[in-house]
């Protein structure tokens, strides 16, 4: 549970993050900012490529980063894009959900004015997960 205030400074990073989008192909910038459980927060931005195929998303690069710096506790996930909020992509849904299965997301526009929160349980109901590897 994340107060107002909290969703809020998550949302500003997010936005900031977004500024540093690499989009020259869609034109579509998004930004990500991930807490972990020890209070870190990881950005992302999408990094496009001329090969279109390899684009990454914004919240995948926060989520990689913030991995590789040794988390994988997680509590939220802001995102930010466009004139209207938006949803992570099917696929950082399930990469977020390897870690996080209860993730609070926070789906904000691209300024941050408004923004509306889901669990990633619910954005991805019958997820696909580690446990379902173990037998
Ligand atoms: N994109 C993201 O960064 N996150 C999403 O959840 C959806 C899509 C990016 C990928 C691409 O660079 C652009 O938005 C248009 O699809």
């Amino acid at each position: 549970m994340l107060t107002r205030e909290m969703e809020r400074e998550l949302v500003r990073w997010a936005v900031d993050a977004r500024k540093r989008a690499y989009a020259p192909y869609s034109g579509f910038a998004v930004g990500a900012a991930l807490l972990a459980h020890d209070g870190r927060i990881f950005t992302g931005c999408n990094v496009e490529n001329a090969s279109y195929g390899l684009t990454v998303c914004a919240e995948r690069v926060a989520l990689f980063k913030a991995v590789s710096e040794g988390a994988q506790e997680f509590v939220a996930l802001a995102v930010a894009c466009g004139q209207d909020v938006c949803a992570p992509c099917g696929a950082c849904r399930q990469v977020l959900y390897e870690f996080s299965p209860h993730l609070l997301v926070i789906m904000a526009d691209g300024e941050g004015k408004t923004w509306r929160t889901a669990h990633l349980s619910e954005l991805l109901p019958h997820g696909f997960g580690p446990d379902h590897l173990r037998g």
